[in-house]
């Protein structure tokens, strides 16, 4: 494989189901050994995209390449670059654990020899030693989540894609199994999608945000946050003469600071404002020293906002629908 070629390269994605588009020209692009997330709400489009990325189904157009080779003319080599969780991962229930993993292993091709000490690591990286000589169908669905993610990662793949894979589990093994992705980085290049944004914010080095098959937002947590909310933005509680004296005061404390509403006005006529700015220094005091001074306006709160993962994932959604001009949901 070309080494310095990109883990995964898309490039104008479509996918579509008998006239449903699931997956409308993404494109993106994961380097080696980054912590990728696809963050988007049910129906987005995310687990048709990791098939297709692992070749388990063909996509309408576009171009899918992992580490270099095509997806649709190699399929069956970039297989074996991949080690893949798919979403609701079938597990025989029939099998114990390490016969299972066991027999996965040699399918995937790996020597006795060799499988026997993997499988050993492999048990113990995913906290599975206490159930190996379980039946699977037994086992609850935290261990059997495991037992997933241990097969993704059984022949030390370059690439593990792994769809929703702390679905359905309580939080102490979500915990495990975020552990369990942060101890592959740097190792591994990995994907996972989620709908929960805490889930991705802590696991990810770059998110994508995906809407209605397209790609809506992507960068760094941190990058997202700014490029939808500014560098820092402010909540206010203020009334009084909001349409002359608020505007003339924040110009001279910074002629960049942008109002929006954010609340509506309760009973006693305050307003709920947030101020964005592209400054990256706090402009908290000085705001609160200008806006308490002008006689004209009543301030009542000032507070600068951290804005999370989820008013960046909102607002992107938000924009993608206004970007693509589709007609809104009416139920979500
Ligand atoms: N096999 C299929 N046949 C028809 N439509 C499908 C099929 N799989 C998915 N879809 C549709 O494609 C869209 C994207 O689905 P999916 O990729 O599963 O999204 P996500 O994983 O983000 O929830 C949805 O509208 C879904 O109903
Ligand atoms: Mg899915």
């Amino acid at each position: 494989m070309p080494d310095d070629s990109p883990a995964i390269e898309v490039r104008d994605l479509v996918k579509t189901y008998a006239g449903v588009t699931a997956v409308n020209k993404v494109g993106f692009t994961v380097a080696r050994g980054e912590i990728l997330g696809f963050l988007g709400p049910n129906g987005a489009g995310k687990s048709t995209t990791m098939r297709i990325l692992t070749g388990y189904l063909p996509a309408t157009s576009g171009m899918v390449n992992v580490c270099g080779l095509s997806v649709a003319t190699h399929g069956d080599e970039v297989k074996k670059f991949i080690g893949y969780m798919p979403e609701n991962n079938p597990l025989p229930d029939d099998m114990r654990v390490s016969e299972y993993l066991h027999y996965r292993g040699r399918l995937k091709g790996l020597a006795r020899a060799k499988l026997s000490i993997r499988l050993d690591e492999v048990l113990e990286l995913c906290d599975l030693k206490r159930v190996r000589h379980r039946i699977i169908g037994k086992l609850s669905k935290g261990f059997r989540q495991r037992v997933g993610i241990a097969e993704a990662i059984l022949a030390e793949p370059p690439i593990i894609i792994m769809d929703e894979p702390t679905i359905g589990l309580d939080p102490h093994q979500i915990l495990i199994v975020r552990d369990l992705i942060a101890g592959l980085r740097g190792r591994m290049t990995v994907i996972i999608s989620s709908h929960i944004l805490p889930e991705i914010e802590m696991t990810c080095d770059r998110v994508l945000i995906i809407n209605q098959g397209r790609v809506v937002a992507q960068g760094t947590p941190a990058d997202l946050r700014r490029e939808v909310f500014g560098h820092s933005s402010y909540a206010l509680e203020i009334s009084g003469d909001l349409e002359a004296a608020l505007p003339e005061v924040l110009a001279k404390v910074e002629p960049t600071l942008a109002i929006s509403e954010t609340g509506v006005p309760d009973a006693t006529g305050f307003r709920k404002l947030t101020l964005a700015t592209s400054r990256e220094d706090d402009l908290g005091e000085a705001l609160l020293r200008a806006l308490s001074a002008d006689p004209r306006l009543r301030l009542r709160a000032l507070t600068r906002v951290h804005p999370t993962l989820e008013d960046v994932f909102l607002a992107a959604t938000k924009r993608g629908w206004e970007a693509i001009d589709a007609p809104k949901p009416t139920s979500k």
